[in-house]
Formats: structure tokens, C-alpha cells, sequence
């Protein structure tokens, strides 16, 4: 198996649930068992939901071109601070800027505190978040904003399931709950001691990890947009469709929080994708146009010869392949073991490429 990028510069990116920055080998491996890596690099690329923009950066890396799309206000951030910026680093001045930020009352001590945040952690957030509404170089914003996001998901214990099930933690460290009411496991790891320290150590200590994922690559367009819609406007080579799995709805709660803590008003509900694999029949319609096409999909719903055979009903003239892995996603909480991360690559033959 090839390593198309080095471990840290994915270490900016937001961690969460559903990234395939620990697959990327895998996938991208099949794909250059069939397309050579020499060939990509005049291709134009699509990620049709982008995420934590773990592929987008390996397809910026790798190809011409990238298209980069995705519905959620945080993926964009995502997007424009590590994705469509090629060179530009969190500077200095600006963290000091958060580090000296006066306080003030937001939206995470008004709504997020203490069903998800402990009071200290809330000021922190609402200070950071008004310097960063302030910002008027874009890039910059989109790096603040960035940076924000990898410190909420610091103040809490379980980083990718951002959400109420914090609240324990957030009464204690605030006093309001006994210590000994917490679930013994959380004080045996690593999270109670992340949340006592200092707020400006975590926001210097994650500005560091997100420095680490700038880098220069391909020219990035980014859209929020449906996926389908965007996928019927767009030309390309070949496209990366990794929508929400059928059966899984866990980022979208963790989603909720952040877009609040980002000012989104219109909360989005569940995605149509989270509710069966019919909806993939959307994607490969809206995909007809792009002759490569490669799926990632999980097993909880499906098996890999029934996705296969989804696939094939509409690849028309295209070469089917499929492959699987076994993977758990969050292995260290995840009680789901028995889980087949699965690949799908449908190549157009008609389409040589040199
Ligand atoms: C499995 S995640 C993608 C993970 C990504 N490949 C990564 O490595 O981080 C699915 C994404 O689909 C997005 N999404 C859900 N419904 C969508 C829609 N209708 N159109 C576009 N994006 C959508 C979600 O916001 C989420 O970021």
C-alpha cells in the first residue's frame, strides 16, 4: 500500500467521525492500481462531500484541479482555511490578538453552556469568537475560525461527539455537579487533565497542529452546496462521492453544536443519505457526465456484492471493482467491530488516460 501524504499534515484538520484520513492509503491505492498517480496530475478532481477534508487534501496534492464540496458551515471554514489557501499560517500577532481578547457574552455562554461547555471554556470560545467576526482578511477568518473549532472540540472529553453528553464534565469543572457523579472512565484517560489546562495553552497548542496543514497544492474551488446539485453543474475527470452512510447520524448532532457556536440559524436535519442507500441512485444519476467514479460506503446497511451490483445498474459502459476493509471508526469507543469500510471504483474504459 502507497503513502500519498505524511500523518502530519493531516493533524489540522478537524477530527471527526467518518474521516478517512486513516484510509486514504487504501483508497487511493486501488484507484492507482487502475489510473497510474503520473496520470492524475492533469486531472480535474471532485469531492462531493468534503467533511473534515481529509481527501480534498490528498486530491489537491495529486491533481490538476479540485472541486470541493460539502453542506455544513463547519466543513467550509474547513474548506477555505486549509483547502483553498495555499500558503497563508496563523501569525503570531493574531493569536495574541485571542490571547488579550476582552470578554464577552456569546453564544456559547447563552446556549451552550453548561449543557456543553463549562463557564471558562464558554468566555474563552465567546471572546475568540468576536475577534474572529472581526477579522476582515478572509483567509485569516477562515484559519480563526478553524482554530476555534479544534479548540471546542478540546473542551470537551470526547472530541467527535461534540454535544450534550459533555454536560457531566461541564457541571463539575464548574462546580454544580460532584466529581464523584462522573463516569470513572473519563477520569482515567487523558480527557479531565486536557480540560483543566490553561485555555490559551490549547489554543496555542491547536494553532500549531493547524499551521501543520497548509499546503501548497492545486487550485481549490469550494461550494456548499447539495450534493447533487453540485455534481450535475460540475465537470471533471473523476469524483470522490463519501456521503453520510445509511444507518449513521452521529456527526450530524456533532455538526449541530458547532454550526450553532458558528451563527448558523437554519439547523439542518438529518441528511436524506443517513436514511437508505436508495439516495445513492441520486448521486450516480447526477455523476453520469464524470467518467470515474469512486465510492466509499459502510457495511452497516449493505454488503459489498449488493453495492456492487447498485453501482453497476447505473455505470453504464464502466468497469466495476470492489473492495473491503475491515475498520472500525473510533475504535477506542466504538462498540461496532464488525465493520467493513467499503470501496467501490467504476473506471471509464472509453476514457484512456495518459
Ligand atoms: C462521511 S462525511 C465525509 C467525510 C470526508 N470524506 C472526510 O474525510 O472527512 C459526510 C459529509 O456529507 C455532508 N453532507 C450531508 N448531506 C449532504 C448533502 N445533501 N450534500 C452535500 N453534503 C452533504 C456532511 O456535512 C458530511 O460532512
Amino acid at each position: 500500500m502507497r503513502c500519498f501524504l505524511p500523518a502530519r499534515c493531516y493533524t489540522g484538520l478537524p477530527s471527526e467521525l467518518g474521516s478517512k484520513r486513516r484510509l486514504n492509503d487504501w483508497l487511493f491505492s486501488h484507484y492507482a492500481s487502475l489510473r497510474p498517480i503520473n496520470s492524475w496530475v492533469s486531472k480535474v478532481a471532485i469531492d462531493a462531500f468534503r467533511g473534515s477534508g481529509s481527501v480534498s487534501l490528498l486530491l489537491k496534492t495529486f491533481f490538476h484541479e479540485l472541486h470541493s464540496n460539502d453542506i455544513s458551515q463547519v466543513s467550509w471554514w474547513v474548506g477555505q482555511g486549509l483547502l483553498a489557501n495555499q500558503h497563508q499560517h496563523l501569525p503570531k500577532a493574531l493569536l495574541e490578538t485571542l490571547l488579550l481578547a476582552p470578554d464577552v457574552v456569546g453564544v456559547a455562554q447563552a446556549d451552550l453552556s453548561p449543557s456543553v461547555f463549562s463557564t471558562r471554556h464558554a468566555q474563552a470560545l465567546d471572546r475568540w469568537l468576536a475577534v474572529a467576526q472581526a477579522t476582515h482578511d478572509p483567509i485569516h477568518q477562515a484559519l480563526l475560525y478553524c482554530l476555534i473549532i479544534r479548540c471546542a472540540k478540546a473542551f470537551v472529553g470526547f472530541p467527535t461527539t461534540l454535544g450534550t453528553s459533555n454536560r457531566p464534565l461541564a457541571e463539575a469543572l464548574d462546580g454544580i455537579r460532584d466529581w464523584a457523579a462522573i463516569n470513572p472512565k473519563r477520569l482515567q484517560d487523558q480527557s479531565v487533565a486536557r480540560l483543566l489546562l490553561p485555555t490559551g495553552t490549547i489554543l496555542m497548542r491547536e494553532a500549531e497542529k493547524l499551521n501543520r496543514s497548509v499546503i501548497q497544492g492545486a487550485p481549490v474551488t469550494l461550494y456548499r452546496q447539495d450534493a447533487v446539485t453540485f455534481l450535475q453543474s460540475t465537470p471533471a475527470d473523476v469524483v470522490y462521492l463519501d456521503p453520510p452512510y445509511a444507518g449513521t447520524t452521529a456527526y450530524e448532532s456533532s455538526n449541530r453544536v458547532l454550526n450553532r457556536l458558528l451563527g448558523e440559524d437554519t439547523q439542518q436535519g438529518s441528511s436524506r443519505f443517513s436514511q437508505s442507500t436508495d439516495s445513492l441512485r441520486e448521486l450516480f444519476n447526477a455523476s453520469q457526465h464524470i467518467p470515474d467514479w469512486i465510492l466509499s460506503y459502510g457495511s452497516k446497511a449493505i454488503d459489498l456484492d449488493s453495492l456492487v451490483a447498485l453501482v453497476q445498474q447505473h455505470a453504464g459502459h464502466r468497469k466495476v471493482v470492489g473492495f473491503q476493509k475491515q475498520y472500525t471508526h473510533l475504535s477506542h469507543v466504538s462498540q461496532d467491530t464488525d465493520h467493513h469500510e467499503l470501496l467501490i471504483i467504476a473506471i471509464s474504459e472509453d476514457t484512456p488516460w495518459n
